[in-house]
């Protein structure tokens, strides 16, 4: 076997259940989750005909082999969002890259990039998205958690980390709108990044699938578009993955693209044809129609707006919470264990939370997520305010 495989971490949810073993959640309450970060808004209706449109028409049906690359129209498609959203002109022809959501992208990326043949660092925020440390630890480099500083909004501590680190480093994912924190990355600390890149000659994964769910009026910068702000033209070094998933609730669907850098989509490319992650051509329909059609996804972040104002004022005033900057979690502070207050609420009021510590590592002398957890505001508002009135009860009654 592969002995790479046994440096994995149990995935989060592995760990809540473990955690909730042998627990009887009280049966006066029904069950509700804030644990997944799952979108569960309603798929828009025209983007199911689209795909079974595409099942009875011919090039796009199921008849035929896809290509990796993805077809003309979906990359244009891809394209021209990116002019609409960024004011960015990206070449649908060999700067944009269809992928089956931007999880497996994520990962497959490190695989394209990093060099095992050296020694090779890939730094993360903590905490992250843990399929960073696994893509990180599969292609045989080592995981570097950069801190992350609450007092400033949760920015990346980039000055943080030791030149001996970024001496090794071939890799850096950015989350921007983060998961947990939903901190959005602002221009200046991408000038500080992209300094250090053409200093130590790291590539950029940009991770910016929450990118479409704000509550500010200007929407989250993305990578390509600090970097066009900033001179860097070709975006060298620095691909974004952008994903379908929260902005159009296709999780399902698993469909997202990259876009940036064109000899690292090249090279990306080739990688996935041996890999074999062609997307579905019915999926590649339905795609083009999701990217050409902003109408739902304007009605959509609505209703994630309406939903965190009124949930988090009721929380505001029992746990360390605020609005985010975007994604649909809040990540709050519980003045006391994560761990006891995800079981201790589960079992009183049949509510799941996530444990910020399963969502970070011990660095630097501690867990950043020792004290919080995530709620993902993910149900409808009714099931989220019911959840929330129970967790004021729940802290209210513990303290
Ligand atoms: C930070 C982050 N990146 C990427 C993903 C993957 O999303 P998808 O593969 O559905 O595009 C998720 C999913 O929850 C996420 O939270």
């Amino acid at each position: 076997m592969n002995p790479l495989l046994s440096r994995l971490q149990p995935y989060p949810f592995e760990r809540l259940k473990q955690l909730f073993a042998g627990i009887t959640p009280n049966p006066a309450y029904r069950p509700i989750s804030l644990g997944i970060g799952e979108p569960r808004h309603p798929t828009p209706a025209f983007i199911k005909h689209a795909l079974a449109a595409a099942m009875d028409t011919p090039g796009s049906d199921l008849a035929g082999y896809p290509q990796t690359l993805g077809s003309p129209e979906l990359r244009a498609a891809c394209a021209a969002w990116m002019q609409r959203r960024y004011g960015l002109a990206v070449d649908a022809a060999t700067q944009v890259l269809p992928v089956n959501g931007s999880r497996e992208a994520l990962f497959a990326f490190a695989q394209t990039v990093i060099d095992p043949t050296r020694p090779a660092v890939v730094v993360c925020p903590n905490p992250f998205y843990q399929i960073y440390e696994g893509a990180a630890l599969l292609a045989g480099a080592d995981a570097y958690f950069a801190a992350t500083d609450p007092a400033r909004n949760f920015a990346v501590d980039w000055d943080g980390v030791p030149e001996s680190t970024w001496a090794k480093t071939q890799l850096v994912y950015v989350c921007s709108p983060g998961n947990p924190t939903g901190a959005v990355m602002p221009l200046e600390e991408w000038r500080k990044l992209f300094a250090l890149q053409d200093r130590h000659g790291f590539v950029i994964a940009s991770d910016e699938c929450y990118s479409e769910i704000y509550f500010r009026d200007e929407p989250p910068l993305g990578g390509l578009e600090a970097a066009a702000k900033l001179g860097r033209a070709g975006f060298p070094g620095l691909v974004a993955f952008t994903s379908l998933s929260k902005r159009s609730n296709v999780p399902g669907m698993r469909s997202g693209f990259v876009a940036g850098d064109a000899a690292l989509i090249k090279q990306f490319l080739l990688y996935r044809t041996y890999h074999g992650s062609a997307m579905n051509p019915v999926v590649q329909a339905a795609s083009t129609a999701a990217w050409n059609d902003e109408g739902h996804v304007v009605e959509n972040r609505n209703l994630y707006r309406r939903k965190f104002a009124e949930v988090t004022p009721l929380l505001e005033g029992v746990l360390d919470i605020r609005l985010p900057d975007a994604g649909f979690y809040l990540w709050a502070g519980v003045r006391g264990s994560d761990t006891t207050f995800a079981r201790d609420l589960r079992a009183q009021y049949n509510v799941t939370v996530l444990p910020g510590s399963y969502l970070a590592r011990e660095a630097g002398g501690g867990n950043p997520g020792t004290g919080r957890v995530r709620m993902a505001l993910v149900a409808d508002t009714a099931e989220c305010l019911e959840a929330a009135q129970r967790i004021v009860q729940f802290v209210q009654n513990r303290s």
